[in-house]
């Protein structure tokens, strides 16, 4: 394993944004950096050898400060809609920032996608990686407790990915972190309408107008929603108003790691697979992204790449009835996403 840590650019304030570049001995190499604890690329070789770059991005440290739709961060304090950006909890009423119409979306207008974590490498002969800490202050964004979180990025030598997350609050607050690349397993020179997907789920949530959860909890077998055996994205999507962003319910909620996805490029033979601690996967076709000139200038847009966002059901703080999102004092937040990349 080989990790060599670089100045990327700066922060508006001028805060050095540090840029970490990882790589095994198969060929794979990855780079997250300090501004939004970001995925900024993944080198794979496909079926032929050719590497490609499989996440979406920009060439140069000051795009990522212009307007971007979360492209590889991490996503917080709380990932998905919350509904009327207002939730309750101890009695007492918080309302947040209405960036999504009247929801608030991913931790409002400075989420955990904005902000400069401060990184720290280590690295030995089986896996390599970076801790990218940071305490969001009691207060904001309008969330109670000041908590302390971590994302911790890894790869290994048996080609995975790891993005494990934990934190500590000093007062009761909702939590939901993510991440938000889009993938695109052919490089991004074509859509992801021709990626083949499985998802381990024959659930998922169906949204109102408003992109919210309703509360429901629908079968998807016989729908243009059904992942549960492999079948092209593009498919059925024009059967899907929008495209997919929908979140699907994984079996056995519970804390141990077991299969969220297969995601697969067939002309490249570039696979990848997920496995995840979290209850559900945010399904996301990139059906807004427009016309943003990313790496090598290449145009994306409608469908450029996919987002499998393992997480919390959106809107959980006003929906008793999904999993909690409340991390409490004393208490430990702790969730993993693993991506196993093989060629099939
Ligand atoms: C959401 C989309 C939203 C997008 C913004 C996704 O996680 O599910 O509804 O438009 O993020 O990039």
């Amino acid at each position: 394993m080989e990790i060599v840590k670089k100045k990327f650019g700066s922060g508006f304030d001028g805060t050095p944004v540090d840029i970490i570049t990882i790589s095994n001995s198969s060929g794979i190499t990855m780079q997250c950096m300090s501004y939004g604890a970001s995925l900024v690329s993944l080198q794979m070789p496909g079926r032929d050898g050719s590497a490609e770059d499989i996440v979406l991005g920009f060439d140069r440290f000051d795009d990522y400060l212009k307007p971007h739709p979360y492209v590889g961060a991490t996503v917080g304090r709380v990932a998905g809609r919350i509904s009327r950006g207002q939730f309750s909890l101890g009695g007492k009423t918080y309302n947040l920032e209405q960036n999504d119409g009247h929801n608030h979306l991913h931790g409002g207008r400075t989420g955990f996608d904005k902000v400069i974590w401060t990184p720290h490498i280590y690295g030995d002969g089986e896996e390599a990686g970076v801790l990218f800490r940071r305490e969001s202050p009691d207060g904001e964004e309008n969330y109670p407790g000041k908590l302390s979180a971590v994302v911790n990025y890894a790869l290994n030598e048996r080609n995975e990915l790891s993005i494990r997350y934990s934190a500590e609050t000093t007062k009761p607050t909702p939590i939901n972190l993510t991440n938000h690349t889009y993938w695109n397993l052919g490089g991004g020179k074509e859509s992801i309408l021709n990626h083949k997907l499985r998802i381990n789920s024959n659930h998922y949530l169906p949204v109102d107008e408003h992109n919210v959860p309703m509360g429901e909890i629908l079968n998807t077998d016989g729908t243009p929603m059904d992942f549960s055996h492999a079948r092209l994205i593009g498919r059925d999507i024009k059967l899907v108003p929008g495209g997919y962003d929908h979140c699907y319910v994984l079996p056995e909620a519970e804390t141990r790691l077991r299969p969220a996805a297969i995601l697969n490029h067939p002309e490249s033979g570039r696979t990848m697979e997920v496995y995840t601690t979290q209850p559900g996967l945010q399904l996301y076709t990139a059906n807004q992204l427009r016309d943003i000139v990313g790496k090598n200038g290449v145009h994306y847009g409608k469908h450029s790449g996919v987002c499998l966002q393992t997480m919390h059901y959106p809107d959980s703080v006003n929906q008793p009835e999904f999993p909690s999102v409340i991390l409490r004092p004393k208490e430990e937040y702790l969730q993993e996403t693993v991506y196993r990349f093989s060629i099939r």
